[in-house]
Formats: C-alpha cells, sequence, structure tokens
C-alpha cells in the first residue's frame, strides 16, 4: 500500500485526534471593518505571553482598471476593483488562522499585499513590530527569509528543468545562507524530514517525476529550508485527493511544533479550515466579515455571510451533528 493512502474513516480520526490535541488556542481578534481603530486584545490574549507576530491594519489593496478609450469619454469614473478592502487581524506567534472564502473575495491578494508582493493602496503590515510598508529593499529581503509562502500548484511553482535537491537548495543561496556542501545536508536534513526519502533517490530527482502530494511536500521543505517563522498558505492542499489532503496537513502540524512556524492558512474548503486551523476570518468580497476561534465559528457563526458559508457546505453540517 503506497504511504499516500488513507481511507475516508482515517481523515476523520486524524481529525479529531488534531483538534483535541491542539495546543493552545488564542481568542483572536476583529476589527470591524468599518472601525478605523484596532479593538482592544481580549483578555485571554492580554494576560497570556503570546505574541503578536503579524498586526495587519486598515489595508486595501484597490485594482484600478485600464479603460479604452471610448470607456473613457463615456465615463468620467475609473472602475476600481476592492480586492481587500479595509482588512485588520493580527496573528499570534505558533496560531494557525484560516482565511476562508469564496473565490475572488480577495484572499490571494491579501496575503501578497501582505508580503509587499505588491504595495498596498493604503494601511499598515507590521511583522515583528516593523511595518513593511516603511523598509527599504535590504530590509524587506531579510522579512522576506522570515515569511514564506506554499502555493496552491506546487508544479507551477517548482522549476521542471530543475532536480529536486536544487530547488530546495535555491533559497539559501539566495539570502546567502549556506556554502554548497553546507546547503547540500540541509537539504538532505529537510528532504528526510518531509518524508522524501531514500533523500539520494530524491535529490535527482525532477519534480515532473513526483505526484501531486510529493510535490507539495518539496514546495515545503523549499520553504522552510531558510527557517522562517511565518508560513502563509495559500490554498496548499487544494489540488491534493482527500487522503493525500490529510497526509500533507499532518505532516504541516508536525513542523509547525518542530520549526515553531505560525500559519496563514488560506483556503475556500471549510472542512480542511475546521481540521487544521485554530481560528478562521471569514472574508466576503474584501473584507473580514468574522473572526473567531475555530469551534466557536462553526458552532456560534453571526455573521450572515458566515451562517451561508456555513449552510452551503453539507458534509460540514452533518460532521457537526
Ligand atoms: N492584478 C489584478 N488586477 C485587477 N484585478 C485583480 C487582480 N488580481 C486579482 N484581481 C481581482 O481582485 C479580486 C480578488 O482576487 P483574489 O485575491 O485572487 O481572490 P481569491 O484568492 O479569494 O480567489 C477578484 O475580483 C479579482 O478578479
Ligand atoms: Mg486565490
Amino acid at each position: 500500500m503506497s504511504t499516500e493512502h488513507f481511507s475516508a474513516t482515517d481523515k476523520l480520526e486524524v481529525t479529531s485526534v488534531v483538534r483535541s490535541s491542539a495546543s493552545q488556542v488564542h481568542q483572536p481578534t476583529l476589527e470591524s471593518t468599518n472601525n478605523t481603530s484596532v479593538t482592544s486584545v481580549p483578555k485571554s490574549v492580554a494576560t497570556s505571553a503570546a505574541k503578536v507576530l503579524l498586526r495587519v491594519t486598515n489595508l486595501r489593496q484597490y485594482y484600478t482598471l485600464e479603460q479604452n478609450f471610448i470607456a473613457q469619454l463615456v465615463s468620467r469614473e475609473q472602475q476600481v476593483i476592492k480586492a481587500v478592502d479595509n482588512v485588520s487581524f493580527e496573528l499570534y506567534s505558533g496560531q494557525i488562522l484560516g482565511l476562508v472564502g469564496e473565490s475572488g473575495c480577495g484572499k490571494s491578494t491579501l496575503s501578497r499585499t501582505i508580503l509587499q508582493l505588491i504595495r498596498p493602496t493604503s494601511g499598515t503590515v507590521e511583522f515583528e513590530g516593523k511595518d513593511l510598508i516603511q523598509l527599504d529593499k535590504k530590509s524587506l529581503r531579510e522579512v522576506r527569509r522570515q515569511i514564506q509562502m506554499v502555493f496552491q500548484d506546487p508544479h507551477a511553482c517548482l522549476n521542471p528543468l530543475m532536480m529536486v535537491g536544487d530547488s530546495i537548495a535555491d533559497p539559501l543561496f539566495i539570502h546567502k545562507l549556506a556554502s554548497h556542501s553546507e546547503a547540500k545536508r540541509k537539504v538532505e536534513e529537510m528532504l528526510e524530514r518531509v518524508g522524501l526519502t531514500p533523500v539520494e533517490e530524491y535529490y535527482y530527482r525532477y519534480p515532473g517525476d513526483l505526484s501531486g502530494g510529493q510535490q507539495q511536500r518539496v514546495a515545503i521543505a523549499r520553504a522552510l529550508i531558510t527557517r522562517p517563522s511565518l508560513i502563509i498558505c495559500d490554498e496548499p492542499v487544494s489540488m491534493l485527493d482527500a487522503s493525500i489532503q490529510t497526509q500533507v496537513l499532518q505532516l504541516m502540524l508536525e513542523l509547525k511544533d518542530e520549526f515553531k512556524l505560525t500559519y496563514l492558512f488560506i483556503t475556500h474548503d471549510l472542512s480542511v479550515a475546521r481540521f487544521f486551523c485554530d481560528a478562521i476570518a471569514v472574508m466576503n468580497k474584501g473584507q473580514i466579515v468574522e473572526l473567531k476561534e475555530t469551534e466557536e465559528l462553526f458552532n456560534k457563526p453571526q455573521h450572515p455571510y458566515t451562517k451561508n458559508l456555513l449552510n452551503a457546505a453539507p458534509l460540514l453540517a452533518t460532521q457537526m451533528r
């Protein structure tokens, strides 16, 4: 039996193990999307030693669409898409915060704006207390070592002409963190850790020779090689079969403890979010409409949009009973 084979019942068992052993969950905070001030931190957080790793405040990302000449004559108004519209939240060190919402609601734009891959229209993004928007290129590069991303499609992110080992080593060279021999040792350790063994064999393979789950393990190894503290995962298991999803998520949970990671976990899949996240932010039309601890969100959704979203997921409704 392949190591990537799990049955549906295995998935449920794993789900309950993980949720019941979930480490300290921090009470999340949400600032109303119309607020301009950051609401106070709930007591449970204020009294604990929890550190805010990432603070996003009133972040906006508006895209202005180029109009053709005729359209400009007809209408003076520019067409603006408010992909991220006044989003504020805090992410605590060690927390897994889910970001859920339908396709097109602005999840990927939010993650790219946090990383400063696109500069925000307005608002601030603080990582470890530093405002990323103010940073010069050199400091921003150092921050990018500490914030890594894992994307939905590993095949698209991995260079098909590069051997797996070299792909994983690449960020070490980009950030000048290791010599070639050190890099090779680190990559071998990481391959072992993400379960791609025998290591000597996988090191010299090409992404095209691997399954989707194995490719995602490579992408995770590549993200972790620079020892980041925050991982932003944008639909990391959406393209994988359910059984393999569970294995990859389980690996990510183990790595979180081992490497002391914090995750911002983007998904449109509520069952994945419920399985994986300590708290969940629900996004709709560029705004976070509700942010709560996972079980509270599922048991006592407040916002009409959250209720609709939960009702639209029949599998979850039966799980909750
Ligand atoms: N580069 C862009 N230019 C213009 N509009 C964009 C661009 N990228 C995304 N959008 C729009 O912004 C909105 C949010 O997109 P996105 O962040 O990809 O959502 P999600 O990841 O939740 O599916 C969508 O309406 C999308 O069409
Ligand atoms: Mg997206």
